[in-house]
């Protein structure tokens, strides 16, 4: 039986007791177990059905309780965490022998953050550990942005899940690296490139991951909702299909659709972002076949959101 609800310490407690509990943030929910613990971090492998050359981030309340999981900290990372940790942005560095193997499928480099989020600061503030979390949905679906989402993914799996609203941010964090000073994007989230540059005066370069696992971050196809997702200028995409059999995602403006989720209709990106993955849930659901969605502005969140719906469609 898995449970929704609010008390932080008896979350500490099922954590403490190496159990998994799903978490709040202000990215997407993680399903949280103990970074230290291999039986632990063994069942959100399982529980989620990841694959086991696909890392884990850990997640601490400050840069200063990660210290010891990190051999060096490169001072333009410092720089990113003193402009927007807590917040939605990782790290990927160097990890201390503190770090089980497991946790970053071998690899010598660990991700991690600090989650802005009240009820998950405060619980991770209570843990003598790190909480491993990726995104609490089954492998390869749409990551959940309310306690709900959590609940439909993984009822049954999980003792209980942390309600804490709905997720501000609605997008995954961004993820980055250092390398011979040059900063590097391994996953495009809720801090955007033009944010990392004007703090670090560093123009990152960006290098996704595709379809090689063993590089940091993602599979191609990934955040799928079960139905075909077509991306594209709308109009064109909408040819010849039979309306009532298509919703569709735009940013701002109206296509006269039934099942039609318009994002930001004052045109704000942020805003769009926040929105994306219930509109892709509830479409999921609707009696339709097929999802359309147009490709928003590549600037900003914009570039997150064009990237997480071009991987919904591989
Ligand atoms: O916003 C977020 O980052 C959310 C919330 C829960 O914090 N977490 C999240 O975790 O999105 P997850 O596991 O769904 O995505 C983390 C990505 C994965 O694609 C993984 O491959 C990559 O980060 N990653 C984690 N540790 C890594 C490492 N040591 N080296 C390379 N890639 C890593
Ligand atoms: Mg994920």
């Amino acid at each position: 039986m898995t449970v929704i609800g609010v008390d932080i310490q008896k979350a500490a407690d099922l954590l403490n007791a190496g159990e998994l509990v799903a978490i709040p943030t202000e990215t997407v929910y993680g399903l949280a177990g103990n970074a230290l613990n291999i039986e632990t971090v063994g069942k959100i492998y399982e529980a989620k059905k990841r694959p086991f050359f696909n890392p884990l981030i850990i997640h601490l309340p400050s840069l200063e309780a990660a210290k010891p999981y990190v051999r060096d900290i490169p001072e333009s990372l410092q720089m990113l965490a003193k402009a927007f940790s807590p917040g939605p942005i990782s790290f990927l560095m160097p990890k201390s022998e503190l770090v089980p193997d497991m946790i970053t499928a071998g690899s010598d480099n660990v991700v991690i953050r600090i989650p802005d989020h009240p009820m998950t600061l405060e619980l991770l503030r209570k843990l003598d550990f790190p909480l491993a979390a990726p995104s609490a949905n089954p492998f390869g679906y749409v990551s959940p942005v309310t306690a709900q989402h959590v609940l439909d993914g993984l009822h049954g799996k999980i003792a209980y899940i942390l309600d804490g609203g709905i997720c501000r941010v609605g997008l995954e964090s961004t993820i980055v690296g250092e390398e011979d000073g040059q900063l590097i994007v391994y996953r495009l989230g809720g801090i955007t490139l033009e944010q990392i540059e004007k703090t670090t005066g560093i123009k990152p370069s960006l290098s996704l991951f595709h379809k090689n696992p063993d590089t940091p971050g993602q599979l191609t196809s990934h955040y799928a909702p079960g139905k075909p997702v077509l991306v594209g200028d709308v109009a064109s995409l909408l040819a010849g299909k039979d309306v009532a059999r298509v919703g569709v995602i735009t940013f701002q403006k109206e296509h006269g659709i039934k099942n039609s989720y318009v994002l930001s209709p004052s045109g704000n990106l942020a805003e769009a972002a926040a929105g994306l993955f219930q509109a892709l849930r509830d479409l999921d659901k609707a009696d339709i076949d097929y999802i359309i969605a147009e490709r928003f502005p590549n600037e900003g969140m914009g570039m997150a959101i064009n990237d997480r719906l071009s991987r919904a469609s591989a």
